[in-house]
């Protein structure tokens, strides 16, 4: 189904109005063939950059498509050696703490039960690197861990470590988490990616697709949407449990220092683009609320033309 189909079922149209993908109007039915711009001079709405990319839609909602970040590959999606499992479920909270649920390592024992056995306290994880990429940052770990216990425990041989690589983008909220969970070098590698989609300050969709290279049988499918659900509920209740609901927006700096790496990491990613004027300026935001104010999403069209918007542009820190 073409886009503006499914844009016309989703929003139906008042008077039909048409616009270019610049916003600009192309067409009022009412008037016929007479020029929008002459009957209605500078109607425009505001249009954000889309492209379509491994059956996702992607769409830049800022006034900067230049400084995008890239999108992630999905390379499993083309490779038959991998069976993949679709799933989505919207978290009651805020983006930052639905992030955190797959991103950081130190709740893993504590929410997952998966400790890190090879250390003396298992509850902390072992060193290990975290780099910062152009599209955000990757993360290394290896430990023995008690990862592949219950259904897959015959993929590894006790005592054995795993592998595990993270990679975070920045663009789509994305993670994408690699276990080499048959023992490092076995090449059995249990994989997912997360897309995470702000609806508003307290809700947050999840998209998942789970990969798996082992025991990839049609049959085996319940079983490892299972396992692996197992893990987002409990990240769930844990993210939604959170307070207040609306945060973080940053590091505190009072608990920081106690941070993991990888967290510490993302808050650096965040204040850079807080820097760059990225981040909602929630308290301005709430004001324009309050006095009945609309805002939009500021766009390239509102950039290049700023003059003449029905609705003020969504303030931001810095700008
Ligand atoms: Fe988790």
């Amino acid at each position: 189904m073409e886009v503006s189909v499914i844009m016309e079922k989703l929003f139906p149209p008042f008077h039909g109005w048409q616009f270019n993908r610049d916003g600009q109007c192309t067409k009022i039915p009412s008037i016929g063939d007479d020029d929008p711009q002459t009957a209605a001079p500078g109607v425009k709405v505001d249009a954000y950059p889309t492209i379509e990319k491994q059956g996702l839609i992607w769409a830049f909602l800022g006034d900067d498509p230049e400084s995008a970040k890239p999108i992630m590959d999905i390379p499993e999606l083309d490779d038959s050696q991998y069976a993949v499992i679709p799933y989505d479920v919207i978290f009651e909270s805020n983006f930052h703490l639905a992030k955190f649920s797959n991103l950081d390592y130190v709740h893993l024992p504590i929410v997952h039960g998966i400790r890190f056995e090879d250390q003396e306290n298992p509850y902390q994880p072992p060193p290990h690197t975290v780099e910062k990429t152009d599209y955000g940052m990757t993360a290394f770990i290896e430990t023995e861990s008690t990862y592949s216990k219950g259904a897959w425990s015959n993929v590894r041989e006790e005592g054995t470590k795993v592998k595990s690589i993270l990679k975070y983008f920045i663009a789509g909220q994305t993670l994408r988490g690699q276990v080499e969970i048959g023992a490092i070098g076995s090449g059995k590698f249990n994989c997912f990616y997360e897309f995470s989609t702000p609806i508003d300050r307290t809700r947050t969709m999840m998209r998942y697709y789970f990969f798996r290279n082992f025991m990839t049988h049609k049959w085996m499918n319940k079983m490892a949407l299972k396992r692996n659900l197992k893990n987002i509920f409990e990240d769930k209740v844990i993210a939604e449990a959170q307070v207040p609901k609306y945060g973080p927006d940053g590091m505190s700096e009072i608990v920081g220092k106690h941070e993991d790496t990888v967290i510490k990491v993302y808050w650096d990613l965040m204040h850079e683009m807080k820097d760059k004027g990225w981040q909602i300026d929630y308290s301005a935001w709430n004001k324009l609320i309050e006095d009945g104010k609309y805002c939009v999403i500021p766009s390239v069209t509102r950039k290049n033309n700023p003059e003449n918007w029905q609705y003020p542009a969504i303030p931001r820190i810095n700008t």
